[in-house]
């Protein structure tokens, strides 16, 4: 596995501004984490610290990020010095995690679409339940397993692109294509089925599983129509999941 976010550390950052992630990932996936207060958080695969920020301001007691790509961090240490939350950002593999350190709830934003192999899924989902408490939590936004994206519609008009070459198979590269103001970048991430992923959470220890679909914020509603929304949320290529151990 590469830590190949290092180059494009910047341009991820930005693209977390697109309305779509405001409205939709972001919206959705603070819903489904829920109330915080007072819980012990690590938030896997965590880049420049965006959800790690927004769980510790909204009420979590600790919280921990950790990535794999050095720049990423760098530029969450940075935010973290400018702005001080208390928040421990550590460089580290999530495939890695050992039982040291037990938290109430664990959150990856786009990690396990990392996983090339189901030994490689497995392996972050056994790191992901050796890191909670017994009864913790893991919630996810994840590229969509269940969408075959590669007859997937256009997502131009929210600022991006999906594709994917070849076969939609077991380990096959899906190319994400963001384009900003200032051009675009690409970031690969990898399809495992879905029967692959439930093998790997009940494996991991994980005795309850659920998975949510894309939602829009009212106000996402207000500058653009149910229209505008409806190919994002009705061929979803990103999908919410909710594990309990
Ligand atoms: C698409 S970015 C998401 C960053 C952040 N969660 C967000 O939503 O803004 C994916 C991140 O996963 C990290 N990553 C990939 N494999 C990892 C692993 N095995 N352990 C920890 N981080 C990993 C990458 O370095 C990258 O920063």
């Amino acid at each position: 596995m590469t830590t190949d976010y290092d180059p494009i550390a910047e341009q991820y950052q930005r693209s977390k501004q697109q309305p779509w992630r405001t409205f939709i990932e972001c919206y959705t996936l603070l819903d489904l984490i829920g109330d915080l207060a007072g819980m012990a958080v690590l938030d896997l695969a965590c880049g420049e610290g965006f959800y790690t920020r927004l769980i510790r301001q909204r009420g979590a007691a600790r919280v921990m990020g950790l990535d794999l790509s050095q720049g990423m961090i760098d530029l969450a240490r940075a935010q973290e010095a400018r702005h001080q939350l208390g928040i421990e950002y550590v460089v580290a593999d999530a495939r890695n995690l050992s039982e040291k350190n037990q938290f109430d709830l664990a959150v990856a934003a786009y990690l396990l679409n990392y996983a090339r192999t189901p030994e490689e899924l497995q392996s972050m989902c056994n790191g992901i339940a050796r890191s909670l408490k017994p009864g913790g939590r893991f919630v996810a936004v994840n590229c969509n397993p269940a969408m075959n994206l590669s007859t997937a519609p256009s997502y131009r008009k929210y600022g991006f692109e999906t594709n994917v070459v070849g076969d939609f198979k077991e380990g096959t590269p899906i190319t994400w294509k963001f384009h900003l103001s200032n051009g675009p970048f690409e970031i690969e991430n990898y399809h495992l089925n879905v029967e692959t992923h439930q093998k790997a959470f009940k494996e991991a220890g994980f005795r309850e599983v659920c998975w949510y679909s894309p939602k829009i914020s009212p106000e996402g509603l207000v500058d653009n129509s149910p229209d505008f929304w409806s190919t994002i949320l009705e061929k979803p290529p990103i999908t919410f999941i909710e594990c309990v151990k």
